[in-house]
């Protein structure tokens, strides 16, 4: 299992961690989910993975549970151009550090609108940086804005989640677009890892969906789809990713497939060899700039056994039961931890306690007529 001990060695001075950004510039497809799934995931299985919350939303830097904590990020990366330690937050998960949003990032594209040179500042930090990481995972606001250009240009991959709506349909067909002029002239090196399909129902609708997005895109769609599942809600509920909290959901498992799927594109990658690599079929023969830290071997048995530790360390010692599709639909709320506030179990039944004492009282009233 990964360590975030500060005195590891660090990189050799030639190598830099493999960096994946996943965009899309729809809101509301599960970026977010996917970039803290997809994180926790590769580390519980021994890859060692920064996080950037690179959306002034903060939704990432809350879901691995440093919200609220004025340290440094992903700003100061930007305007330093160094990725320092200092910007490199631990967090529960061993193995996972996060580069948290902070409250600066929200006027960064602003700032960035009168730099020279403006979209490389990420890519020139990210590049030179020599640290004991193998993945960086860039999680982007919903535009292609100034911060999102700077992660697609520092990038060797870009995954792409999108849900099976018509309308996600079109936004995935225009970012594919922005991706391919990006690949024609600010970064040649931009592999697409892969289209993510998320939210999945199992219904028709859905499945017709899968087929025609498969049909269009064929093997550049990922094998693994993400299921709706509302553990995944109550997970965002709790500052967890759904891989800690419910290990067991489906949403859980898929992401740990995604990861196995994930870690053997990166480290494709991140070969040190001449050719690119076999998924990437259309990147005209583009190398490397320079020679990217080996991605590790995933075992999915290994990450699997400490998920559910770290779940156990989180207060969840008993996951729920397996989640099915249909039945993340039937059962929202079966097996999960409690909710708390005015929905929650235990004051709906001191609510109606309280009906039924008032009724009583009531009755009583009448009866000795007052
Ligand atoms: N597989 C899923 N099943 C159910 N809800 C999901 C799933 N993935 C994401 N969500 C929920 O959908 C909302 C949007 O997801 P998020 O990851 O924040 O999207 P984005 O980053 O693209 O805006 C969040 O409330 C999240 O909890
Ligand atoms: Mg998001």
């Amino acid at each position: 299992m990964p360590t975030d001990d500060p005195a590891a060695p660090p990189p050799p001075s030639n190598r830099r961690a493999v960096i994946a950004t996943i965009f899309n510039q729809k809101g509301g497809v599960g970026k977010t989910t996917t970039s803290v799934n997809l994180a926790t995931c590769l580390a519980a299985g021994g890859v060692r993975v920064l996080v950037i919350d690179f959306d002034p939303q903060g939704s990432a830097t809350a879901n691995l549970g440093l919200i609220g904590r004025p340290v440094p990020g992903s700003y100061e990366l930007l305007m330093t151009g160094t990725l320092s330690a200092t910007l490199m937050q631990t967090t529960a998960f061993p193995g996972v550090m996060l580069c948290p949003a902070g409250d600066a990032l929200a006027g960064a594209d602003l700032e960035l609108a009168i730099c020279t040179d403006a979209q490389n500042l990420l890519r020139q930090a990210l590049h030179n940086a020599r640290v004991p990481i193998d993945v960086i995972i860039i999680d982007c606001p919903p535009t292609l804005s100034m911060l999102a250009l700077n992660a697609l240009v520092a990038s060797d991959a870009v995954v792409m989640p999108v849900t099976p709506d018509p309308m996600a349909r079109d936004v995935l067909h225009r970012a594919w677009r922005h991706i391919q002029r990006i690949r024609s002239t600010l970064n040649p090196n931009l592999a697409i890892a892969g289209v993510v399909l998320t939210m999945v129902h199992d219904n028709p609708v859905h499945r017709e969906f899968e087929q025609t997005i498969r049909g269009e895109l064929g093997n550049r769609v990922l094998p693994v789809a993400i299921p709706f599942d509302t553990a995944i809600l109550g997970s965002s509920r709790h500052d967890l990713p759904v891989c800690v909290f419910a290990p067991q959901s489906a949403a859980a498992q898929a992401y740990l497939a995604l990861a196995a799927v994930i870690q053997d594109r990166m480290s494709a990658l991140s070969r040190p060899v001449a050719q690119p690599a076999a998924f990437c079929d259309d990147t005209d023969g583009a190398e490397p700039a320079c020679v990217m830290t080996p991605v590790p071997g995933f075992s999915h048995d290994t990450a699997a056994a400490a998920l559910r530790f770290w779940s156990s360390k989180a207060g969840h010692t008993e996951p729920p039961a397996p989640v099915t599709k249909a039945a993340t639909v039937a059962a929202p709320t079966a097996g999960r931890a409690p909710a708390s506030g005015w929905h929650s179990p235990d004051r709906i039944t001191g609510f109606a306690a309280g009906c039924v004492l008032g009724i009583v009282l009531t009755l009583l009233a009448r009866a000795i007529g007052l």
